[in-house]
């Protein structure tokens, strides 16, 4: 039956990655709702089992540029980030190595110097970000690729909440960025990501509870045949477990 084929072939997949952590890229535009579906995922598979990291610490220091310079600076193309510090860093957690991940403040648009968090490697690790999936270096270093797709009036309200109230942007600045570079930039390199992505959640889609059991299964499936322990039971889990 089909459900049983896509069981085995996800069991054979898992496999094939014996002993390293299942990484699962999230994308999707700012303000898409990919911390809730990143939250929403660690609630299911437990904290202990999971690592979230977010390509927006990755951003790059502007250095000695003024605060002036910094604010002008387009966040929202690839070259802003060092993605290259990234994918050394998921190629390290996926030996089995910790790493030391910056830390960004939004307020300033610079690095904490000398502040870093140490991740160690787990079961899962979660990667998100707008861009995560524009460069192929990256991208193929995730085993499962979840684009989540939201209105863009949404995502706009939802950015417009965060940046006044949590990165120190008045309403003005908010919408001059929005118009001159997030959407530009949205259109022309995250958008067409969404072709990368293995599923693409639309907006609220865990609340709908399938796209979350099916990862979910195949995420357990995953850490029981990397460690041998540590595995939630889902509903999704149950029921194919149970042939029903
Ligand atoms: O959390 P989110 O996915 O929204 O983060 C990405 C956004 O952060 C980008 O759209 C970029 O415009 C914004 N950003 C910013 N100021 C910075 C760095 C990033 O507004 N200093």
């Amino acid at each position: 039956m089909a459900a049983e084929a896509a069981v085995a072939g996800m069991a054979e997949a898992a496999e094939a990655r014996t002993r390293r952590p299942l990484v699962i890229g999230i994308a999707g535009g700012s303000g898409s709702g990919k911390t809730s579906i990143s939250d929403a995922v660690v609630e299911r598979i437990g904290t202990k089992n999971v690592t979230k990291i977010t390509h927006d610490s990755y951003y790059r220091d502007l250095g000695e540029a003024s605060f002036e310079e910094r604010k002008k600076t387009n966040f929202d193309h690839p070259s802003a980030l060092e993605t290259e510090l990234l994918v050394k860093h998921l190629r390290d957690l996926r030996a089995g190595r910790s790493v030391e991940m910056p830390v960004y403040d939004f307020t300033t648009h610079s690095r904490r110097k000398d502040e870093t968090v140490t991740i160690s490697p787990t079961p899962v690790i979660i990667v998100d970000g707008i861009l995560i999936f524009s460069e192929e270096e990256l991208r193929d270093l995730f085993d499962i690729k979840i684009f989540v797709d939201t209105d863009a009036d949404i995502r706009f309200i939802r950015r417009l909440r965060r940046d006044t109230l949590e990165r120190g942007r008045s309403s003005e600045e908010v919408a001059k960025q929005y118009l001159t570079t997030v959407r530009p930039m949205h259109i022309q390199f995250v958008e067409p990501t969404k072709r990368y992505a293995d599923i693409i959640i639309p907006e609220g889609g865990y609340d709908s509870h399938v796209a979350m059991d099916m990862l979910i299964a195949h995420m357990n499936m995953s850490i029981s045949s990397n460690a041998g322990d540590g595995t939630v039971a889902s509903p999704a889990t149950r029921s194919l477990a149970n042939g029903s």
